[in-house]
């Protein structure tokens, strides 16, 4: 019965302690830094912080026509900046913001057999979101994920899709 308890509490928090993202079906891929090739780094146009994305190997073998593959993961490893004293991020010869704390991990995953119970609002085509802390356990956020990325179809609903065909070209 504790247990029963337990189990019922869990599902009446969960949904409510991180929002944005669906980290009981996305999981945090915790070898991305040796299996996933890096293909781009570049500050994020909230003009806050550094994005380094990485992708799996079906993404990048799939990275030619107009859509990734069933099985392709990205992640985007999320920085704080180093701020001047106008309060701006410093840039160094690059242009790119100059990386501070090492703040979040978002995942993308696209499936087209995701369990049909998901609610399609929380699917950008068929890619599923969720974000972890750098240490990989789950990040509570209030981001409504697929709400900024579904309005993207010509790109698979990424930002930085057409980087990701050039790295590959
Ligand atoms: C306010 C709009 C917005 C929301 C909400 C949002 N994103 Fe994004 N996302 C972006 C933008 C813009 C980029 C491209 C990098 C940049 O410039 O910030 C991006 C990039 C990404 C990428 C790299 C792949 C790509 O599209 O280029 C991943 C992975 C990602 N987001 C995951 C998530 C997850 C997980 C959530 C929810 C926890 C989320 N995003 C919520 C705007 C958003």
């Amino acid at each position: 019965m504790k247990k029963l308890t337990s189990v019922l509490l869990a599902l009446l928090i969960t949904p409510i302690s991180y929002a944005g993202g669906n980290p009981e079906h996305v999981s945090f891929p915790k070898d991305y830094q040796s299996k996933f090739t890096q293909y781009d780094t570049r500050n994020r146009v909230n003009g806050k912080q550094v994005a380094v994305l990485y992708a799996n190997e079906t993404a990048l073998n799939s990275a030619s026509g107009s859509k990734l593959a069933d099985g392709s993961k990205i992640v985007m490893e999320v920085y704080k900046t180093k701020l001047g004293e106008d309060g701006k991020p410093i840039t160094d010869d690059n242009g790119l913001f100059v990386k501070a704390k090492f703040a979040a991990i978002a995942v993308m995953e696209k499936r087209s057999n995701w369990d049909a119970s998901f609610n399609s609002k929380q699917r950008a085509g068929d890619w599923r979101f969720a974000i972890y802390k750098t240490d990989g356990t789950v990040k509570d956020n209030k981001l409504d994920c697929a709400s900024c990325h579904t309005p993207m179809p010509d790109s698979d609903f990424l930002f930085s899709y057409s980087s990701l065909i050039e790295f590959v070209k």
